[in-house]
């Protein structure tokens, strides 16, 4: 689909079909006013007929208004006003879309809800309106044998907006929305890929095309260099599978030479079966979800460099499958991370960690100004959230709220949790340094201390996606957050900087 921004009265605009809010209940939006001029108060007769009330995701379609160019004007319902918020706003976009594609109309106008109702500016308003169209149009069909025929017409989209002066901020807004929508799009591939597709070489080879397109460094670390640097935390993950791991290291630079990156590290579990303590087998092919992390990141990437961000990112990948077998790591099997610390893996499920320590010990070396490692790693955090917001954990107040604030600014939300050093005792180990796992309360609290005995050097951010990066039922598949979330941060990070 095409996007562009349109200048001009909305009854002027020619278009298959233009689309205005109608708050509940029953007020026409400052554009839907003005159609409802032009045409002589045929809209707000529809209204006072009560074929429409105004409900969030309701829609009406008219056809041949008098006094409009549009051959079609979809009415959307945007709820009440005082409620009408980001997420409303974003909802709103999806349902025009799926209703614009249920029509005859190749091409539309969609005439945003003045932002001064979802208080927010112009270029906010562009860019979420973006990703949400891209979010509404996304399939995933290329695993069938016969992808299925585009049922709408809609090929083209255009946002109106009314003031010439807003054009400049607008088409900003739709540069940086359609850069993070392929972001979304690149990570939401690669998480619904399935895990003999996804394999760890898969992941390296996507990331090495990326990096092709971008002109970004890539680096791939073999098994062979694993070891020679002490990875024996990401090996032991490893052990158990045919398919060998890679640890993927891809560079952004797009700020001055001299500045430390924002370090991403992604958990790249290509497909995690729970080793040799196996996973229960109802809904174990969601894991082929646990590679989310590695995804978030490269999607990322792609986005930050599409919007030629002034800054320098590193993007870090373990990537590796967790299976049982004969070579694989037993319960109560010790070895030495890279960082020299021992650890006694009394539960092979809990590999997130294990991958994500030697990765960000490896991280160290580019000195980030911040490091932000995003894993579907417990359970625990999603008995503790659900779907709604990602797991924050941070060695850093300042840092934690940067990335709380680019959650809000993004509609990709995140929600602090506490990392006191009374949970560390649960880590307790009478073999080795400490344990990989540490019981069942505060599960989630428990795998980001762990990783906090690795990341004492930096400024540290640990966002636990195990509940937000995919649907489960029915509308299964991969979200592509925290896409956005990590975007919105660099974004304002660049412009700190
Ligand atoms: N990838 C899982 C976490 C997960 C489970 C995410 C279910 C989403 C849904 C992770 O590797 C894992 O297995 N964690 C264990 C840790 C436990 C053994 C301490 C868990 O959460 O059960
Ligand atoms: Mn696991
Ligand atoms: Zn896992």
């Amino acid at each position: 689909m095409e996007f562009s921004i349109k200048v001009g009265r909305p009854e002027q605009l020619q278009a298959g079909c233009i689309v205005v809010g109608v708050f509940e209940p029953r007020k026409l939006s400052v554009a839907g006013a003005a159609l409802d001029r032009a045409s002589k108060g045929y809209l707000a007769r529809i209204l006072k007929r009560g074929d429409m009330e105004g409900k969030a995701g309701s829609t009406l379609l008219l056809h041949d208004v008098p006094g409009i160019k549009a051959e079609r004007v979809l009415l959307l319902g945007l709820g009440k006003p005082e409620s009408f918020r980001d997420r409303q706003y974003s909802e709103a976009i999806g349902a025009a879309v799926r209703a614009l594609n249920a029509t005859g109309a190749a091409d539309s106008v969609l005439h945003l809800p003045e932002s001064s109702a979802v208080k927010r500016d112009i270029g906010w308003c562009v860019a979420q309106a973006t990703i949400a169209a891209r979010g509404a149009t996304y399939r995933f069909d290329r695993m069938k044998s016969r992808p299925e025929k585009p049922s709408s017409v809609l090929r083209k989209l255009a946002f109106g907006i009314g003031d010439k002066k807003a054009q400049r901020a607008a088409t900003a807004g739709l540069e940086q929305g359609l850069a993070i929508a392929h972001g979304v799009s690149l990570a939401r591939d690669l998480g619904n890929l399935p895990g003999n597709v996804c394999t760890p070489t898969y992941l390296a080879n996507a990331a090495r095309e990326l990096a092709k397109h971008y002109r970004l460094k890539i680096q791939v670390i073999e098994r062979a260099e694993m070891e020679k640097l002490g990875m024996g935390a990401l090996l032991s993950v490893a052990r158990g599978s045919v398919q060998p791991p890679k640890l993927i290291i891809v560079e952004y630079r797009g700020g001055p030479a001299g500045q430390k990156p924002v370090a991403l590290v992604g958990k790249g579990v290509t497909f995690d079966t729970g080793g040799i303590s196996i996973k229960p087998s109802p809904e174990m092919d969601e894991m082929k979800f646990d590679m989310c992390g590695a995804a978030s990141v490269l999607g990322t990437l792609k986005a930050v460099a599409e919007m030629k961000l002034r800054i320098n990112v590193v993007g870090v990948i373990p990537a590796t499958e967790n299976m049982p077998g004969g070579n694989a790591t037993k319960p109560g099997d010790i070895v030495t991370t890279m960082s020299g610390q021992t650890v006694e893996i009394l539960n092979t499920d809990a590999e997130g960690r294990l991958i994500l320590c030697d990765a960000l010990t490896y991280a160290e070396r580019y000195k980030p100004q911040a490091v932000i490692d995003i894993a579907t790693l417990t359970g625990a955090c999603v008995i503790a959230l659900g779907h709604v917001v990602s797991g924050l954990f941070a060695n850093d107040d300042a840092l934690a709220h940067e990335v709380l604030a680019a959650g809000e600014a993004s509609g990709d939300r995140a929600w602090h949790l506490p990392l006191h050093e009374e949970y560390q005792e649960q880590l307790n180990s009478n073999f080795a340094d400490f344990a990989n796992i540490g019981g069942r309360p505060g599960g989630a609290i428990t795998a980001a201390c762990y990783l906090a005995r690795f990341t004492k050097k930096m400024k540290w951010a640990h966002l636990d996606i195990a509940g937000t990066a995919w649907l489960s039922g029915k509308a299964k598949g991969s979200t592509g957050r925290p896409v956005p979330l990590l975007a919105q941060f660099l974004i304002k990070r660049a412009a700190k900087s």
